[in-house]
């Protein structure tokens, strides 16, 4: 990534952190320079590519058919990050004048909370001064309808480890007398959600705020139907919490979803045993005003009372994101949104995203800086899944909205 920033002419640097490197790369500009100064955040680190025999080619092969280009981070977020440097790549080339100073913090560790970022935006505060972030890491519903978010969810993750028997034990020897860590993590999971689809966790709403009737209004005008989304998806039938859209429940709901559940024998075959241990990786979704810490407290307390005597509980903490929520009517979003129309020539909508970018609201609070949220993701693009891909019209569109954004936003 550095060297790609350095062949464009970018000023580039490989920043060290506690963690995987910052590219910090710049547009060169006078040490005077009273142009507005904008930064473009994104990452280059990716999610585990496993399974890997559900691949149709290498994940860090990239391939080409069709319109898309198959690869681990295509979409999630080399792609996206690449639209934004071939457009600085065209001003460059060209040698026109850009309007703004523009800054590129592509980071390594998006994926796993951003954890080094935060210090480094503080240490390099000065530098990092801007009128706003552009940030292409999010998603559009189809090729027709490019999208401004203006809304994330948080996040906070949990590895849960309980320990039985000091070793994996012959199930008819000791079977019905030692309690099987299995079981009680079943049987512990399967309360932290009712049959409503709420996070069955006291004071775990307490602070969520409701939808206005116009969100509500705006998101049923979403280009997507129920049964298109069901059938995206695979599943035989739609579950969310009662009362709300699949729209509603995806973007403006928080949930628990379970990610990882390890325990007993996993090869071919049958073990008759009563496993050690059982361990589950647990995400919940936040969404305004949710708080991480508060809720992280709420859950572990959960936790500690589901827990019986039988069995010893380990809870990790993992990363964790504030939700994120802004107006999208500001001078900021309706440059955004003017740029969409004009790139993909046609009018952009506005939207609430599920998913998370941890740094967002330390942008605001680090640097006082606001977030423009311009995605050029597919919601088929498989995002963390086997296959990943970016829409090449996506990247053409994105790049060209890259070369538009500038003088919009200079404005
Ligand atoms: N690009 C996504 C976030 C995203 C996806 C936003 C789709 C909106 C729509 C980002 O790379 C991501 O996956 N973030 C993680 C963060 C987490 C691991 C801390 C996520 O949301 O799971
Ligand atoms: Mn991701």
């Amino acid at each position: 990534m550095a060297e790609h920033c350095r062949k464009i002419g970018l000023e580039t640097r490989l920043c060290q952190t506690d963690g995987n490197p910052v590219v910090l790369a710049k547009t060169p500009r006078a040490p005077d320079s009273k142009k507005p100064h904008f930064l473009i955040y994104g990452h280059y680190d990716v999610q585990p590519a496993e399974p890997l025999d559900l691949w149709k080619s290498p994940p860090f092969g990239p391939r080409i058919e069709g319109r898309s280009l198959f690869a681990r981070g295509a979409s999630d977020n080399k792609g996206q990050n690449l639209a934004h440097l071939n457009a600085v790549e065209a001003y460059l080339a060209t040698k026109t004048a850009l309007p703004c100073d523009l800054t590129f913090v592509i980071e390594g560790e998006e994926e796993v909370g951003s954890v080094s970022l935060a210090a480094f935006l503080q240490a390099n505060r000065q530098e990092l001064q801007c009128k706003a972030v552009v940030i292409s890491d999010t998603g559009m519903p189809s090729l027709k309808h490019p999208a401004l978010t203006y809304a994330l969810r948080g996040i906070i993750a949990f590895e849960i480890s309980l320990h039985g028997p000091s070793r994996d034990l012959h199930s008819g020897i000791y079977g019905g007398t030692v309690d099987n860590p299995a079981l009680v993590l079943c049987q512990l999971l399967g309360q932290l959600r009712d049959k409503d689809g709420r996070v069955n966790v006291p004071g775990f709403y307490d602070k969520v705020t409701t939808l206005s009737a116009f969100e509500r209004k705006e998101m049923a005008r979403l280009p997507i139907s129920a049964a298109q989304y069901r059938n995206l998806v695979g599943v035989p039938r739609l579950f969310g919490e009662r009362g709300y859209s699949f729209i509603e429940q995806r973007s403006a709901r928080p949930t628990i979803e379970i990610n990882g559940l390890t325990s007993g024998y996993q090869g071919e075959g049958s073990k008759t045993i009563v496993p050690a241990w059982a361990r589950a990786k647990l995400t919940f979704r936040l969404v305004p005003d949710q708080r991480p810490d508060q809720i992280r407290k709420l859950i572990l307390k959960r936790l500690r009372a589901l827990c019986p005597p039988t069995v010893r509980m380990e809870v990790q903490t993992g990363h964790g994101a504030e939700p994120y929520l802004v107006s999208p009517q500001t001078p900021l979003a309706q440059a955004g949104l003017r740029t969409l129309k004009e790139a993909f020539n046609t009018t952009p909508i506005l939207m609430r995203e599920g998913g998370s970018i941890p740094i967002v609201t330390q942008f605001k609070k680090i640097l006082g800086a606001d977030s423009l949220l311009l995605g050029l993701a597919l919601p088929d693009d498989n995002a963390h899944s086997p296959n990943e891909k970016f829409n090449l019209d996506c990247y053409e569109n994105g790049a060209r909205m890259g070369a538009l954004l500038w003088r919009e936003l200079a404005r």
